[in-house]
């Protein structure tokens, strides 16, 4: 915890399963991760505190760290205060029962749906068969259960929609055509798929891009999908995919070259100063301009990251010589038709010049140019994607240390389980506590280290951010002893799954209304995985 952090936000240090010191961010594998820090530093993952301030009324696993990361989670913020149209989506294979960590994800997307968003909820039935080998009976039987327990805890499918990967022509669809721009050296690298690995494991992996693309067949909105860190390459190469589907690329260049991410704010940063060097400051030259960038102090404007970004940046505004140095906005034809190209080169409103592959305009701003390019294409049958955002959210750690998995039912709490059954394994988890009493007393618990305190973070509190609270004060300060505590959790805990258990019961009705399809009879056995 940092110093300037309000005192009332409370943490856990959760998911420090042993033995886990490598950071793999692998779909198939088995994920730990011990150190999260190593995730903003090695994938780019940012950290949620930073956005943490602008998000409405956050729910509780975001005020309490839980949710501790995010991909571009902004255009879905922004969309969210203003009123615009955004989406939440987010998917569950059926290998097993839906347990305690399967609910944060429920969570996250019964809020976003609470918020305004469209919300979707699917079965990855298709990569449940053919990347775990669960049979199709099986299948059925889990993926009732998952939908059970989304609606339960407050999914509305009414507004709202579910799916089943498998059943969903629409998806198949979008599949096929993304798997037009992906192709098996990318499958090598971003998940180790090699040529043992079977073609509808592959298969799911499309789909799976469909999915996360799927809430913008209709409109293209910012989507936010939540998932478990593990789940972070799927995000980026739909990301990416999302991007290589666009039909104009939208840049911002000061002259006739090009210019990477690193080297523009330079370029701009040289255009701003053009008073303090041109001999025309209406039309600065870019000899000019490279001259001041030379030996600017841009360290001090905070733009400079490397002396070698300084060097090409200049080399370039040297090159172009006598050729003014003016901003503008240009659009690249990635995949446009002509017909695209021609209506985007009619709209562009202001002047503007056109070029064999790419058209400059110079009375228009970024979002502006973004917002006309996205509705050209959308014009001409394309998607007009928006990259998806993602936020991610800790792993549980198990009731008995080590990592909380579907396949050791110690591990965790089946969202199925008999409460007795619950109450049970809450009092028979291991704890952050002392050897003796005594030395609680003296030395306090360490509720960091604790998966009953997570449970009462990550679920049993709800809301009520200062039970959360009291509860860790009262272990670190040695107030709260293992034995009462367990047993005031395990109590908590058979109570939350009398109540699951009452609202499952009225989600069948609901389920059996809705058009999913969870009896397909299908035929074959489960694939080699
Ligand atoms: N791959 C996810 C898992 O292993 C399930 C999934 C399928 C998913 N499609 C998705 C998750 C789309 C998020 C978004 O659990
Ligand atoms: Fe965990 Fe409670 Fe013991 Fe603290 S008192 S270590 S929170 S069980």
């Amino acid at each position: 915890m940092t110093d300037d952090e309000p005192a009332e936000r409370i943490r856990t240090d959760g998911g420090t399963a042993e033995g886990a010191d490598d950071v793999a961010l692998d779909p198939w594998g088995s994920s730990t991760v011990s150190d999260y820090r190593k995730l903003f530093e090695e994938f780019g993952i940012e950290e949620f505190d930073e956005v943490l301030d602008e998000v409405p009324n956050p729910h509780y696993l975001m005020r309490r760290g839980v949710i501790f990361g995010h991909r571009d989670y902004r255009p879905v913020l922004d969309a969210m205060r203003d009123g615009d149209d955004f989406a939440v989506l987010s998917g569950f294979m059926p290998t097993g029962d839906p347990h305690i960590g399967h609910k944060l994800v429920f969570d996250e997307i019964i809020w976003h749906q609470e918020q305004g968003g469209d919300a979707y909820g699917l079965i990855a039935d298709m990569e449940a068969h053919s990347a775990r080998g669960i049979p199709w009976d099986e299948i059925n039987e889990h993926s009732r259960d998952y939908l059970l327990s989304l609606i339960a805890l407050g999914f509305d499918p009414e507004e709202g929609e579910l799916y089943r990967q498998s059943d969903n022509d629409r998806l198949q669809r979008l599949a096929f055509e993304l798997g037009g721009k992906a192709n098996f050296s990318e499958f090598q690298s971003i998940y180790g798929f090699d040529g043992e690995t079977n073609v509808s494991h592959m298969q799911s992996v499309v789909t799976q891009m469909a999915d996360i693309l799927y809430p913008q067949l209709d409109d293209p909105k910012p989507t936010v999908i939540p998932v478990g860190p593990d789940q972070d390459p799927h995000v980026r190469f739909a990301r990416d995919l999302a991007t290589r589907m666009r039909f104009f690329k939208v840049t911002e260049a000061f002259a006739s070259f090009e210019l990477d991410d690193a080297e523009r704010p330079l370029v701009a940063a040289a255009h701003d100063a053009r008073e303090e060097y041109a001999e025309d400051a209406d039309m600065p030259r870019c000899g000019e301009a490279a001259e001041w960038l030379a030996d600017a102090d841009l360290d001090a404007a905070g733009v400079l990251v490397s002396e070698s970004v300084r060097e090409s940046a200049v080399e370039k505004l040297e090159n172009a010589g006598m050729e003014p140095l003016r901003p503008r906005i240009r659009f690249f034809a990635r995949q446009a038709t002509d017909e695209a190209f021609e209506a985007l080169i009619e709209d562009i409103e202001g002047e503007k010049r056109r070029y064999d592959q790419h058209i400059d305009a110079f009375d228009m701003d970024v979002d502006e140019a973004e917002e006309l390019a996205r509705e050209v294409e959308a014009h001409h049958g394309g998607y007009g994607f928006i990259p998806p955002s993602s936020i991610y959210h800790r792993f549980m750690t198990g009731l008995t240390g080590g990592k909380m998995s579907s396949s050791i039912p110690a591990s965790h709490i089946s969202l199925l389980d008999a409460p007795e059954e619950g109450y049970d394994k809450v009092k028979s988890a291991t704890t952050g506590g002392r050897d003796t009493a005594e030395e609680q007393r003296e030395l306090g618990g360490e509720a960091d280290k604790c998966p009953v305190y997570e449970l009462y973070a990550y679920l049993l509190t709800g809301d009520d951010d200062e039970l959360a609270k009291e509860v860790y004060d009262e272990c670190v300060g040695g107030e709260r002893l293992c034995g009462g505590c367990k047993e005031q959790a395990a109590t908590m805990m058979r109570e939350f799954l009398e109540d699951h258990h009452e609202k499952r019961e009225e989600a069948e009705e609901i389920l059996d209304s809705l058009d999913i399809d969870l009896e397909t009879e299908r035929r074959g056995v489960a694939a080699e995985h």
